[in-house]
Parts: C-alpha cells; structure tokens; sequence
C-alpha cells in the first residue's frame, strides 16, 4: 500500500488515532470477559500485543527504509517518534490494566517476587528515558550522539524484555513461538540492513581507480 507524503494521518493526529484504537481494544478485551478481574488481565494481555506490534514497527524502520525503499517505509521512517510515542501510551494501558489487575486480585502483588518484576521495570524505565527523550528540545540538548546512543540500548532492552516475555510462554503454549519468531527475524533485518549500510560506504569510500 502506497502512503503519500500528504497523508491525512500524520504527527499528533496520527498519535490520536492509534490511542484511540488502543484504548478501544483495550476496553472491549475487558468487557468482553465475564469477570472483572479477568477482564483486566484481558486488557494486559491486548495491550502486550499492540505495543508489541507497534514496537516492532519503530524496531525495524530504519533497516526497512535501508533495504526496501519507498513510500510505505518513507512514511514509517518519516513517523518513527509518533510509532514509538504510541508505543508508550499502549505500555501505559498495559500498567493500567496490571494496577486494575493488582486491585481485583489483592494476591496478585504479594505472589510475584521482585526478581520476578526486575525484567519488566526495566522495561519501563526504557520506554519512560526513551519517551522523555523524544521531546525535540531534550535531543537537541543530549546532542546526536548520545541520544541515538540512549535510543540503541534502550530499543535493545525493551526486544530483549519482550524476548524474555514471548519466550518464556512457549511451553505452555506453543502459539507463542510466533512473536518469538517475529522478533528473531527482526533482528535479522537490522543486522542484514547494518550490513548492507556498511558495505555501501566501503564502496563510497573506495578510490576509483584511474582509467588506463
Ligand atoms: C513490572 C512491570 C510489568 C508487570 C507487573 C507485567 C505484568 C504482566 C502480566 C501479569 C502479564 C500476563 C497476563 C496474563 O496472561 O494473564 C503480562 C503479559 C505480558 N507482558 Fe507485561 N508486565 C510488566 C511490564 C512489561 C513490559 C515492560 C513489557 C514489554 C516491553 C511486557 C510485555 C508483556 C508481554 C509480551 C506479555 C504477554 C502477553 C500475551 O500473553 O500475549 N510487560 N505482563
């Protein structure tokens, strides 16, 4: 699908309308549960899976813009920081619905340890400097380095969170294999598109040799 550089849905409206969608199936995997309690841990569940997709999207933008380009990766490479801010307003239903969760079943908390809890703060943290840290005036002050320095690693933790997340689930049910694959092969993307990036500046960088 082409999308044009005059596109309705871009910045801020964009970000609207991906939260809106968001928030939708974020309330209807709760209504749709006979329970409330799990109702919430639908919610915490669905949220998981739009962050995740939208995650993948900022994750692999770059590489695809590299390795295939055109309008649709043009588009995603233009709206990155909108995908990646969506991406922090779905993590924040997903803390939503973990507090929701949390006060419908009081055993919730105290029956998760803090080595338990440890990947997923992190997670948080990552996302929380990442969104901070995408406000235009805050980059330009941090300076291109370590920004982009701060947004590698912490791009890094959250693959490596949702790594741990997928991975840990496929035992008991093997439907899980199919993020954790989705993962793996983005990760071959951006290394194939590094790769790929390097070997043109080799070529650039080359002398050409003088004409015999
Ligand atoms: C301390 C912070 C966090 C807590 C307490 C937490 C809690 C939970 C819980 C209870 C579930 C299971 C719901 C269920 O199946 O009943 C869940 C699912 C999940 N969480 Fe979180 N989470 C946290 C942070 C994160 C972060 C930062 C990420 C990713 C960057 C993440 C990714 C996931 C994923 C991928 C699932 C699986 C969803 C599925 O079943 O498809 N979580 N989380």
């Amino acid at each position: 699908m082409a999308v044009s550089n005059t596109s309705l849905l871009h910045g801020w409206r964009l970000f609207v309308a991906i939260a809106a969608v968001l928030i939708a199936f974020a309330l209807a995997a709760f209504a749709l549960q006979p329970d409330l309690a799990e109702g919430s841990r639908a919610a915490i569940r669905v949220t998981a899976r739009t962050s995740f997709l939208l995650f993948l999207a900022a994750f692999t933008a770059s590489s695809f813009a590299t390795l295939l380009p055109g309008p649709t990766t043009r588009f995603l490479m233009r709206e990155r920081r909108i995908i990646g801010l969506s991406f922090a307003f779905s993590h924040l239903l997903h803390a939503f619905a973990i507090t929701a969760f949390g006060i419908l079943n009081p055993a919730f908390w105290p029956a998760r340890s803090a080595l338990a809890n440890l990947p997923g703060t992190m997670g948080y943290v990552a996302i929380l400097a990442l969104a901070i840290t995408s406000h235009r005036s805050i980059a330009r002050r941090m300076g291109p380095t370590a920004w982009r320095r701060l947004h590698v690693t912490g791009m890094w933790v959250i693959a490596a969170v949702f790594t741990y997340s997928y991975f840990k689930r496929v035992p008991t049910n093997f439907w899980y294999a199919v993020p954790s694959a989705l993962l793996f092969t983005a990760f071959v993307v951006r290394w194939i598109a590094k790769r790929a990036q390097s070997l043109r500046r080799s070529t650039h960088a080359r002398p050409s040799l003088p004409a015999a």
